[in-house]
């Protein structure tokens, strides 16, 4: 496996609980991904934006930080984390196909998040599988949020950003339906592991469809880690619109097809909200 890192490690990065920074000699990559690790930037995707052109910005190229002053979210909302406990990067990818097919990208990554998840946590059951709730947020089967994908379009590439809450405790999370890996599966995992099976899956995925297109394949695994497909859903569009109905499919596009009592709603962006017996999940 070749590496390739921008920055060396740091012996002494370590908070108060032990926690340390990223060891670049614990992340296996291919060759095609170039990680650099920050110690504390604003956003990771705001990072790439300080490059002077498109030419310094390189398929593949990764920007991971140990804390994000402000973290962005979708929706114009925040993610935060306090240092060392959260798994926090954005890669840049342009992609070969049209444009009008990379709006199927944001799921094809936060699918490979969950695929790599699972496969750390080896799961048996139901219980210890992570998911995706639509569009791209990655969830517990009971709806817990694990973490999030932020991907955005700047002329001809994109920018992806993924946040993980790793080693939080409850106490550190920021709203009481999220969870961390750790609190998931009950043990420490490792960020470096996560980062390179992420990496691993994604760049799989991601250059498969970038030669084929979207095929049955993909499609069926985006149907097998979705957490809201089949499910009564309470859309929350952007505009304050709410669409309730049983989520039924995924267009080509990535927007969620809910049927209504009347007809078939096309949703492209928005929040889900899942019902789970009385609970309402968000
Ligand atoms: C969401 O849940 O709404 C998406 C969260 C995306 C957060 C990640 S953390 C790395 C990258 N940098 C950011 O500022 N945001 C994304």
């Amino acid at each position: 496996m070749a590496k390739s890192f921008d920055t060396l490690p740091s012996v002494d990065q370590r908070n108060s609980e032990g926690l340390q920074g990223l060891n670049p000699e614990l992340i296996s990559t291919s060759a095609y991904w170039r990680v650099d690790i920050r110690d504390e930037v604003e956003s990771t995707q705001s990072e790439f934006k300080l490059s002077a052109s498109s030419d310094d910005n390189f398929e593949g190229q990764v920007i991971v930080a140990e804390y994000q002053s402000k973290g962005r979210g979708r929706l114009d909302r925040s993610f935060e984390s306090e240092k060392y406990l959260a798994l926090t990067f954005s890669f840049l990818l342009k992609p070969l196909r049209s444009q009008e097919e990379w709006s199927w990208l944001p799921l094809l990554i936060g699918s490979s998040v969950v695929e790599a998840i699972n496969q750390i946590l080896q799961n048996g059951s139901e219980r210890s599988q992570v998911l995706t709730k639509w569009p791209n947020d990655i969830v517990t089967s009971d709806g817990l949020k694990m973490g999030g994908i932020l991907v955005e379009q700047r002329d001809s590439y994109l920018i992806a950003g993924i946040g993980l809450n790793v080693h939080h405790r409850r106490e550190q999370l920021p709203v009481p339906h999220a969870i961390s890996l750790d609190l998931f599966s009950n043990r420490r995992n490792k960020r470096e592991l996560i980062l390179s099976e992420i990496l691993k899956k994604i760049e799989e995925r991601y250059l498969l469809w970038n030669s084929l297109g979207m095929t049955d394949v993909e499609k069926n695994k985006y149907q097998e880690s979705s957490l809201t497909l089949g499910r009564s859903v309470l859309a929350q569009l952007p505009g304050g619109k709410q669409i309730s109905g049983v989520a039924i499919g995924i267009d080509p596009n990535g927007s969620l097809l809910i049927q209504t009592v009347e007809k078939i709603e096309k949703v492209s962006a928005g929040d889900v909200i899942h019902a789970f017996g009385n609970t309402q999940i968000r």
